[in-house]
């Protein structure tokens, strides 16, 4: 039984690309919560919001984290807003995706697919930040490392079983 790896963090900070590449390295299956939630829904996340507002949203991803949290071995990208859910953890290993808002901010194309990335996303990040450091087990910052660093540094952490150790990965060499 291995545990899930859970990704957490701001929209466009790579989770989704992260996450197909760890579940192909870990031959793991993959989940995309949004897509998850679209396919369920049959609708967009963008049409969600739009026709039952953003707390029914939140209402799915809390089912989503509970039906997930009964799972082992998966490989989960999670919406930006999960770090607003209780207890995350049960999830699995959780990782939070670190990016800087400049760097992002040149990332998400304004397509209207994410209805939370308006001219207030700035301080939605800056209130998120600390909900993605108190829930995860690590940061790792992805503008400064690797992929297959950071694919060792889940497979460490998985191998030791070092859950709640409280560590920070942004030092290390650049892209
Ligand atoms: C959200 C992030 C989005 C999506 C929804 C809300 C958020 O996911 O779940 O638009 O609250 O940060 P991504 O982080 O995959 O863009």
């Amino acid at each position: 039984m291995n545990k899930n790896i859970v990704l957490i963090g701001f929209m466009g900070c790579g989770k989704s690309t992260i996450a197909r590449k760890l579940a192909k390295i870990f031959k793991r299956q993959l989940v995309d919560t949004d897509i998850l939630i679209e396919e369920r829904m049959q609708m967009s996340i963008k049409d969600i919001f739009a026709t039952y507002g953003e707390e029914y949203f939140r209402k799915l991803e809390c089912e989503l984290k509970d039906e997930l949290s009964l799972k082992n071995n998966l490989i989960i990208s999670c919406g930006g807003g999960f770090a607003n859910l209780e207890n995350i953890k049960t999830m699995g290993f959780v990782v939070y995706i670190y990016l800087p808002f400049f760097i992002i901010k040149k990332r998400v194309k304004n397509n209207g697919k994410r209805p939370l990335f308006d001219d207030k996303a700035k301080k939605l990040y800056n209130k998120r930040l600390a909900l993605y450091e108190k829930n995860a087990d690590i940061k790792i910052d992805n503008s400064k490392l690797k992929f297959k660093e950071f694919a060792k540094i889940c497979e460490f952490f998985l191998n030791l079983n070092l859950h709640n150790t409280k560590i920070s990965i942004d030092l290390l060499k650049n892209k």
